[in-house]
C-alpha cells in the first residue's frame, strides 16, 4: 500500500511496546529506538515506521516526503489529568504561599478550589471556552495532542454541566482531542458545608445518571484528602459512578495519606493519582490490583513540597506509571508537559525512556484509549510530536525550553517550525 505521506530520516523516533496493556516495572525501561526512522502515513492513520530508505512500494507519484533529519519523534504526547476549564486565576494566594500558608488551610479559609469555583461559576461559557482553547492551544505546542480533562470547578449542577459542555465543544472543534472526567466531587460546595454525606447523594441521585444519560464523562474522579472527602465518602461515590458504567480515577495521597489507595484497589480503579504520600503498603496494594500511578511532579513542584512521588519504588514493586500535568489555576499553573517530564528524570530520577511511555502509551491506557493512540502501531492515529533535538536524551537534559518543533494530528501538520498551521 502506499502512503500519503512519509516523515523521513529523523535523527531517532522512539516507538513504546503496546503489549495490550500498561507498561509495568521494568517494561517501562524497554521501547523500540530506531535511528534514520521513517513514518509512513495513510489516511491519517500510521501505516509504517521503518529505518533508512522507506520502501519503494510505499511511495507513489502523490506521496509526500518531508525530511526530518536532525530531529526526534515519538508519539503525539497524552496529558492524561487536567483540570483544563476553570474562570479566574489564583497569583492572588501566591504570596500566601510564599509565607508559607499550606495549600489545604487556604482552602480550609475558602480560597484555593473555592476561589476558582466562585470564578467559573460567574464565567459565561464562551469565556470558558476561548480560555480552555488558549490552554490547549500552549499544550499542542507542546507536544501535546490529547488530553483529559475534569470538571469541579462548579459544584452545582449548572456549572459542572456547563464545564462539561466546554469539553464537549472543544472535542469537537480543536485539533485536540479531549477526555472527559466528571469531578463535582473536587471539594465540598460552601452551601453544603458540613454536610458532605447530602452532597454526594446529590451527586449519586441527580448529577451522575444526567452525565451518563447526556454522555458528557467516561470518567468519575474524587479528592480523597484530609479536609474534602474521606476514603469511605470515595468508595460511597466511586462505588456508585461504577454501578452507572463509569470508568474510575481517584486523587489520593496527595498531601496526606488516609486510604484513597485502598478504594482505588478495592474497586480496581483505572488509576489513582498524584500519591505523592504513596505508602509501601499502598504500593503493593495498587501493584497487585493494576491500578495506574498516575503522578504529577510539577504539581510538587508548584507546591513547594519537599516530598516527590515515590516513583522508582513504584515501578521496583512492578507498578505501572504515568506523568501528566495537573494544569490547573491552583496546585499547578502550567500547561507546559515537557517540563513534567523532565522533573520525572530530575526529581523521581526516572529514566528518558521510562518517561516517555509514561506519557505515551501508559497514558493511553489510562485514558482508555490505547487502541487509537499512545504509539506507532498500524492502524492507530498519526498523532506525532516532533523536536527540535537529536535525541530522546536531549528533550530530557535540555530542560524547561520548548523544544517542539512539528505536531501531526491525524496525519494533518498542525504546528511546522513551532507556529500553529
Ligand atoms: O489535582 N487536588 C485537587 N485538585 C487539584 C488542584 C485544584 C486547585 O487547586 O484548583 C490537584 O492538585
Ligand atoms: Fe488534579
Amino acid at each position: 500500500m502506499t502512503a500519503d505521506k512519509i516523515l523521513v530520516h529523523f535523527s531517532q523516533l522512539f516507538n513504546p511496546n503496546d503489549k495490550g496493556r500498561a507498561l509495568q516495572g521494568k517494561e517501562m525501561n524497554e521501547a523500540t529506538i530506531i535511528e534514520d526512522a521513517y513514518i509512513a502515513i495513510k489516511d491519517g492513520k500510521i501505516l509504517t515506521i521503518g529505518s533508512g530508505q522507506p520502501e519503494a512500494s510505499l511511495i507513489d507519484d502523490s506521496t509526500e516526503v518531508i525530511d526530518y533529519t536532525g530531529k526526534f519523534a515519538c508519539p503525539g504526547l497524552i496529558d492524561c489529568h487536567t483540570h483544563l476549564v476553570y474562570g479566574g486565576s489564583r497569583e492572588h494566594e501566591f504570596a500566601k504561599k510564599l509565607n508559607g500558608v499550606s495549600y489545604l488551610d487556604i482552602l480550609r479559609e475558602g480560597g484555593g478550589i473555592l476561589s476558582t469555583v466562585r470564578a467559573t461559576r460567574k464565567s459565561d461559557f464562551d469565556t470558558l471556552y476561548k480560555k480552555s482553547d488558549r490552554l490547549l492551544d500552549y499544550m499542542l505546542s507542546h507536544g501535546v495532542t490529547t488530553v483529559e480533562a475534569k470538571s469541579g470547578y462548579g459544584l452545582d449542577w449548572e456549572t459542572e454541566l456547563k464545564q462539561l459542555e466546554v469539553v464537549k465543544k472543544l472535542n469537537e472543534d480543536s485539533k485536540v482531542d479531549l477526555v472527559s472526567t466528571f469531578m463535582a466531587a473536587h471539594a465540598v460546595p460552601p452551601e453544603y458545608k458540613g454536610r458532605s454525606k447530602e452532597y454526594l447523594d446529590l451527586i449519586i441521585n441527580e448529577m451522575l445518571p444526567k452525565v451518563k444519560e447526556a454522555d458528557l464523562a467516561e470518567f468519575c474522579d474524587i479528592f480523597c484528602e484530609t479536609g474534602v472527602f474521606t476514603a469511605e465518602e470515595s468508595e460511597y461515590l466511586l462505588s456508585a459512578a461504577k454501578e452507572l458504567g463509569f470508568k474510575l480515577r481517584i486523587h489520593a495521597d496527595e498531601i496526606d495519606s488516609i486510604g484513597g489507595v485502598n478504594v482505588a484497589a478495592k474497586l480496581h480503579t483505572t488509576s489513582a493519582e498524584h500519591l505523592m504520600k504513596a505508602t509501601d503498603e499502598g504500593i503493593k496494594l495498587m501493584s497487585e490490583n493494576g491500578v495506574i500511578g498516575n503522578l504529577l511532579p510539577a504539581t510538587t513542584f508548584s507546591l513547594m513540597e519537599d516530598t516527590y512521588a515515590p516513583a522508582k519504588k513504584m515501578l521496583e514493586n512492578n507498578m505501572a506509571i504515568t506523568l501528566s500535568t495537573d494544569s490547573n489555576p491552583g496546585s499547578c499553573p502550567t500547561a507546559n508537559i515537557q517540563f513534567v517530564m523532565q522533573l520525572g528524570c530530575y526529581m523521581y530520577h526516572l529514566t528518558p525512556i521510562e518517561v516517555y511511555n509514561a506519557v505515551t502509551i501508559n497514558a493511553a491506557y489510562s485514558v482508555d484509549r490505547a487502541n487509537e493512540i499512545g504509539s506507532f502501531d498500524e492502524g492507530k492515529r498519526a498523532d506525532i510530536a516532533i523536536f527540535d533535538a537529536p535525541n530522546l536524551d536531549h528533550t530530557i537534559y535540555f530542560f524547561a525550553t520548548n523544544l517542539i518543533s512539528d505536531v501531526y494530528k491525524d496525519g494533518q501538520c498542525v504546528i511546522k517550525d513551532k507556529q500553529a498551521v
